[in-house]
């Protein structure tokens, strides 16, 4: 088989970069190593910026998220019993979108399936050859017998444990990389949201986010050991765990019902420097991982994929090089930001099992003073709505 551009993964980096490059007329394969079933059967992030929301659109995978999608224009900080509300939408002229990753996928699948563009699911043993020179490939197996793509260039978008970025040559690239000591246990369950809006809690006990998917679905997470496991964890302890954790207005309003998906999340950050080598290009989780607090993980694929697009866009119109060169430059200079933030948010916002109370009273000193400064409020809101790109 042979293509212009070979990606690896079909998550939202893979799917989105491959809609973009079809309506620059590039033609792409996909191939992922789970099934299609698997793929959608993955709950993770649910807050779209606008950046990638009007990404969706431009690709002709938008109409279901401009239905469905709920705006929010704010979101809840709580700390030591109380909460104050950033106001997104005052500080910044945008709002964000609650759309699960889990629609996101499902509605770039149905446009790629549309177009009539090729994606080969359960592929086993898939591995990026010849990258550093002038005709790379991708072979992967099915019931057995090895199969060959030819391309032009290779775009990792295989996520944190995918085969590309463990491809690259030692001695390439440096790794920089943050492990922080708990994970999070999320639960999603059938019954409204505590509130209107999203709410972050700091408590001594540990952190807790309420979210949710639609005005009848919700999406809770508790802060948890990063040894726990999911079956020690009854519906009933996490309801009771997440409204401890909770100021008692938001508490009370907990609704609580079987959850459908419960899952454990380790928190890290890490990003690999550069994200190019030779003909192979890294985008989204394969590049950089971010710990959830900030809803980036997700957003940052798409930024990423849209810088890419938009360098093989340049050199299929008129042969120029310059927009591959810059390419990992530009995105991890996003990228980097986007950690930074996520790595701040989760540091105010949890508890650490080594912190001294000095560290505590810096972390209610710090929410106090967003929620007292117009200033710092415009900072956080300016990050948490996505920097532009
Ligand atoms: P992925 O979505 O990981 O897609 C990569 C694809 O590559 C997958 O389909 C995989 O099957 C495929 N693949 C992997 N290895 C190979 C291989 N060897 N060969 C072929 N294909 C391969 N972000 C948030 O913002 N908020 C959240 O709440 C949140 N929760 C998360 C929970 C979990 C458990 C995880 C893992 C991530 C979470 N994230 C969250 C992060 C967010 O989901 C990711 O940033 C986002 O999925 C990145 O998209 P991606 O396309 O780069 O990678
Ligand atoms: C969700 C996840 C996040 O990491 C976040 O910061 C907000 C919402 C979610 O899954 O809904």
């Amino acid at each position: 088989m042979r293509t212009q551009v070979a990606i690896v993964g079909s998550g939202p980096a893979g799917l989105l970069l491959g809609q973009l490059l079809h309506k620059a007329g590039i033609d792409n394969v996909i191939v992922d190593r789970a099934s299609k079933a698997h793929i959608l059967g993955r709950v993770r992030a649910g807050v779209l910026e606008d950046g990638m929301a009007r990404q969706l659109t431009a690709v002709g995978a938008g109409g279901r998220m401009a239905a469905e999608a709920l705006v929010h224009d704010g979101v809840w900080l709580a700390f030591m019993g109380r909460r104050f509300r950033l106001d997104l939408k005052a500080h910044t002229g945008k709002s964000v979108l609650i759309y699960g990753q889990t629609e996101v996928t499902h509605d770039l699948m149905d446009a790629r399936e549309r177009a009539g563009l090729m994606t080969i699911y359960s592929a086993e043993n898939v591995r990026p050859h010849d990258f550093d020179g002038e005709s790379p490939s991708v072979t992967y197996d099915t019931d057995g017998i090895e199969k060959r793509i030819d391309c032009a260039f290779i775009a990792g978008c295989d996520g944190q444990h995918g085969v590309c970025r463990k491809s690259l040559p030692e001695g390439a690239t440096t790794v920089f990389e943050r492990v922080y000591p708990f994970g999070w246990l999320g639960l999603l369950a059938d019954v409204p949201p505590v509130s209107e809006e999203l709410v972050y809690a700091n408590h001594d006990r540990g952190f807790a986010l309420c979210s949710m998917r639609s005005r009848a679905r919700s999406r809770y997470y508790i802060q948890c050991r990063t040894d726990e496991r999911v079956e020690d964890w009854s519906d009933d302890a996490f309801w009771d765990e997440l409204r401890r954790r909770l100021p008692p207005d938001a508490a009370e309003s907990v609704t609580t019902g079987p959850s459908f998906e419960k899952s454990i999340a380790p928190l890290r950050s890490f990003v690999i420097e550069p994200v190019r080598f030779g003909r192979l290009f890294l985008a989204g989780d394969a590049g950089h991982i971010v710990p959830p607090t900030g809803a980036k993980g997700l957003n940052l694929a798409a930024s990423d994929v849209h810088y890419l697009a938009e360098a093989f866009g340049e050199y299929y119109a008129d042969g120029s090089e310059e927009g591959l060169r810059a390419y990992s430059e530009k995105a991890l200079g996003r990228a980097w930001k986007a950690v930074r933030f996520s790595w701040w948010m989760t540091n105010l916002l949890h508890r650490f099992p080594d912190a001294a109370p000095f560290e505590r009273r810096m972390q209610e000193t710090e929410l106090a003073y967003l929620s007292q400064s117009e200033r710092a409020a415009a900072a956080m809101a300016e990050n948490y709505v996505g920097l532009p790109y």
